[in-house]
């Protein structure tokens, strides 16, 4: 059987007493389903283009053929993808503590999958497609000319992947309700994130300065890593499941009067 990782002191006893635990997650989440993350290097056939440049509402405009096949060959990722361990521990740790908010970056609809419930999406999901122009959310489209991009049902506007593109505003209720839980979780776990895009980057800084504690999961260090109390520098799928574990075991012992 495969060692449980050791964790750093304080860090069960701080997650035992938590009432309200917010997690924060990110690409990293999902590298262990097969989804590869933004800024870790790039594979295959779109490693030249950088996210940056495609996710944009400028991108839509000038090249929509190119963001849609982008956004094809990332919903073709997303559709064979299964949550992984990562994700199914984060289901285990809603039932363990009062008070849970999973806030996700991600777009992929793995945590929903996995059984997480209340999932709040910063970024939207890129498995719902909605018009630039009229707004409206859209099932289905007369599939465009060789070429073309799909045009609106209802207005013959542009579709798109009803995803959060670089400089645009996040859903305003999926951010407030964010900041809510930031402002008033006793411990804040981020996972799988570079903590470089704004605003879901400073979730974590005002969790900090609100007084909860901070965990972070990721091997690789970020901006955020000198600030938080705990690192766990491995990956989420393997860290995440052996952590809620342990807290059951503790949970149990503490119950038991042990
Ligand atoms: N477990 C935990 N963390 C991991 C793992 C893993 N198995 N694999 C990689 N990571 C970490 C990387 O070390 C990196 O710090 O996940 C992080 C992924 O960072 P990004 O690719 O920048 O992803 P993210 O932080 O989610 O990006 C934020 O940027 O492009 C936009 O809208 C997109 O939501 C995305 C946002």
């Amino acid at each position: 059987m495969e060692s449980r990782p050791a964790f750093p002191p304080g860090l069960l006893d701080t997650l035992a007493t938590a009432r309200h635990i917010a997690v924060l997650t990110g690409a990293g989440i999902s590298a262990e389903s097969g989804i590869p993350t933004f800024r870790d290097a790039q594979t295959g056939l779109w490693a030249q283009y950088d996210p940056q440049e495609l996710a944009t509402p400028w991108a839509l405009r000038q090249n929509p053929g190119l963001v849609w096949s982008w956004y094809e060959w990332r919903r073709s990722l997303v559709r064979k993808a299964k949550p992984n361990p990562g994700h199914r521990a984060l289901v285990e740790l809603e039932d363990l503590v009062p008070h849970f908010t999973l806030i996700t970056q991600n777009v992929d609809g793995l945590h929903q999958a996995a059984g997480s419930r209340h999932v709040i999406e910063l970024h939207g999901n890129i498995m719902r497609t909605r018009c630039a122009d009229c707004g409206r959310q859209v099932k289905t489209w007369e599939p465009p000319p060789k070429g073309q991009v799909p045009a609106c049902p209802h207005c013959h506007g542009v579709l798109r992947p009803d995803v959060v593109f670089f400089g645009e505003p996040l859903p305003s209720e999926a951010l407030e309700k964010a900041l809510e839980a930031a402002i008033h979780c006793d411990v804040m776990l981020v996972v799988g994130t570079s903590a470089v895009v704004e605003p879901a980057a400073s979730l974590p800084r005002y969790a900090l300065q609100a007084g909860a504690s901070v965990v972070e999961v990721n091997p690789q260090e970020t901006p955020l890593s000198p600030l938080v109390h705990y690192r766990l520098a491995q990956p989420a799928g393997h860290v995440l499941p052996a952590l809620v574990q342990t807290l059951k075991e503790r949970l149990a012992r503490l119950q038991g009067g042990r």
